[in-house]
């Protein structure tokens, strides 16, 4: 196969000098499996980045998006729609917790943060509260890399380098608790007081000046952090009690992830606004959305009727080609039983992963639905070599994992098989072995 150049293209989230000296490329995927361009089958464990739930190249999805491009190519989405829109944010709609009824589309998973933020912020206003403009967010967490969303996320490489973002921004304390809670299977059982830092921010700041607070109810990018039991229910209380709009960027943990449609009913607690993207379409074409409650929706329903409600929405928000894929991509999860397939294999995805406690410099392993963090220990002086290192391993063996820091995160296609899931571990302990 030819060889591309190499030199134009500056990568995204990459070591771009590294990558240059020894290119890994993708030329084909199918199923669990990508290939190279040497020809060399590599088993995915990460379903590409956390988004292709139902597996590579599924024949439904791509019909549906070669029959609309034929069709329908664009439409412009202000002022005008075309069927399939209303469809999916009616199937969207269908899968979310009850009261989560309203769908904005927009590109991705740093769009939905951001419109879901400004979203929040107009609907004090449009009710009369436009003093609530303080956004909360929380240590580690991550939410796309707009100005919205780091100013805030919590990860700090993703934020020095890039001036003094949103002002008016507060945190809490991420819910990381290796001392109490390393090791454990599922939730956590030590961290739910983490949440009364809310509360701390409410008597610093007064309660009505804060319009909403964000959270990844499994904070994924930084390394697989699991809520502790009771946790996310607590924010959700203090929340109410505050007036305060509680918003879930399930980006990742949409579509199965944890062994429900959402977050949210795997863990009882429904927010008022709800970021999604990637498994929307199963990857194939970018989309993320915003789910909001009737409500909110409604409160910005006034005024004079051929006045636009809500001055915010991208050219390419519910492409016609995203809006047919997502079609595709729900009709596939719900024939093959995916959104809730991780009840089913989770249980012995859990076991495989904790299987890896006591190999070298394993410090903490955590998991839940098909997603396992396990948490190495940095080389001194080193951080995220040793991690790095196992991910270039296990390409090498075969094995496409994905690392964060020294922590290993895996989050397979929902179609993931025990023979999968078990050359996966091995293929992850071996490189742990070898890079001990
Ligand atoms: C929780 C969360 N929010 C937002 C994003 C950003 O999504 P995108 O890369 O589609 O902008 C991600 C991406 O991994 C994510 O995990």
């Amino acid at each position: 196969m030819r060889k591309p150049n190499l030199d134009a293209y500056w990568m995204p989230f990459t070591a771009n000098r590294q990558f240059k000296k020894a290119p890994r490329l993708f030329v084909k995927s199918e199923g669990m499996y990508f290939t190279t361009d040497e020809g060399r089958q590599v088993l995915d464990g990460i379903a590409g980045l956390w988004c292709v739930n139902a597996g590579h190249a599924r024949p439904k999805i791509v019909k549906a998006i070669q029959e609309q491009a034929a069709e329908l190519d664009y439409s412009p989405p202000f002022q005008m729609a075309h069927p399939k829109a209303f469809e999916l944010a009616d199937r969207v709609a269908q899968l979310l917790p009850e009261g989560l009824n309203k769908v904005f589309f927009t590109n991705s998973g740093s769009e939905s943060v951001d419109t879901a933020l400004k979203m929040a912020l107009a609907y004090h206003r449009v009710r009369g509260e436009g003093q609530r403009t303080r956004l909360i967010g929380r240590e580690r967490g991550y939410h796309g890399v707009n100005f919205g969303g780091i100013s805030v996320g919590g990860m700090v490489a993703n934020r020095k380098m890039f001036g003094a973002m949103l002002a008016g921004v507060d945190h809490i304390r991420h819910t990381h608790d290796p001392a109490r809670n390393a090791f454990t299977v599922g939730q956590p059982a030590h961290g739910a007081e983490f949440a009364d830092d809310l509360l701390n921010l409410c008597a610093l700041h007064d309660p009505s000046t804060i319009a909403a607070v964000i959270v990844e109810p499994v904070a994924g990018s930084t390394g697989v952090l699991i809520p502790p039991a009771g946790y996310l229910q607590k924010l959700r209380q203090i929340c109410d009690q505050h007036g305060i709009l509680l918003i879930f960027d399930e980006v990742i943990t949409g579509f199965g992830r944890t062994g429900n449609p959402f977050g949210a009913q795997t863990f009882g607690v429904t927010p008022d606004l709800m970021v999604m993207a990637k498994g929307i379409t199963n990857g194939c074409v970018p989309m993320g959305a915003v789910a909001v409650k009737g409500s909110i929706h409604d409160a910005f329903m006034t005024g004079p009727e051929h006045l636009i409600e809500f001055f915010h929405g991208y050219t390419y928000s519910s492409h016609p080609l995203a809006c047919a894929a997502g079609l595709a991509t729900l009709d596939t999860y719900e024939e093959e039983g995916l959104l809730t397939r991780a009840q089913q294999i989770g249980g012995y995805f859990a076991e495989a992963v904790h299987s890896l406690k006591g190999e070298p410099n394993v410090i903490d392993i955590r998991n839940i639905g098909l997603v396992g963090g396990i948490e190495l220990a940095p080389i001194a002086g080193s951080p995220g070599k040793r991690a790095f290192d196992i991910f270039l391993d296990c390409y090498d063996k075969g094995v496409l994992i994905r690392t964060t820091g020294d922590t290993i995160a895996l989050s397979p296609p929902l179609i993931i098989e025990r023979e999968h899931i078990d050359r996966i571990v091995d293929t992850v302990r071996d490189a742990i072995r070898r890079h001990a």
